[in-house]
């Protein structure tokens, strides 16, 4: 318990922000997609291909379950964790609930390139961005604060995150 939970879309940070914080402050860390591709012996875009979105969040909230009775660990949540009303639950009962904001051009050059997120692999991958933080905007709004990591370093984050645990 007392953990940090790293919540926001894609593209905003949360792996690299989650892994700086564990070196500066010795926490575990621990990235969820990481952990079901491990428990699933597949990438996430199979499971999305081969067994739909469904099954990918019923996986993801078993994860999250899991990790969530480790004591003073940060964990980066994929994007949709926030879907789930009662991931929300867990998360703010064994700790605190970070988002991880950035401006959609931002997520989109962030984004760009990486072929690994199914819900990204689209023809306007703009719009795609645009039409998913609208439909998630109030979910993730949900967090105990959020950051925008638009224009900030991997440490100033780290900094603002850190006088919000402390
Ligand atoms: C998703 C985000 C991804 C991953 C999956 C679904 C989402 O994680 O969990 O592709 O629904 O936003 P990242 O946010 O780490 O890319």
């Amino acid at each position: 318990m007392n953990n940090i939970y790293l919540v926001g879309f894609m593209g905003t940070g949360k792996s690299s922000v989650g892994r700086f914080l564990a070196e500066q402050t010795g926490r575990k860390f621990i990235d969820l997609d990481d952990l079901i591709e491990i428990k699933e012996k597949r990438k996430i875009s199979d499971i999305f291909a081969k067994d739909s979105e469904a099954y990918f969040r019923k996986v993801e909230k078993q994860a999250l379950i899991e990790v969530s009775v480790k004591q003073e660990i940060i964990v980066a949540c994929g994007g949709g964790i926030v879907i789930d009303p009662e991931n929300i639950k867990v998360m703010k009962k064994t700790g605190k609930i970070i988002c991880l904001t950035a401006k959609p051009e931002v997520i989109l050059k962030r984004t760009k390139g990486y072929s690994h997120r199914p819900l990204l692999k689209v023809d306007d991958s703009k719009k795609q961005i645009e039409f998913l933080l609208k439909k998630r905007v109030a979910l993730y709004a949900l967090a105990d604060i959020s950051i925008d990591t638009s224009e900030l370093t991997l440490q100033e984050v780290a900094e603002e995150v850190l006088k919000f645990v402390k």
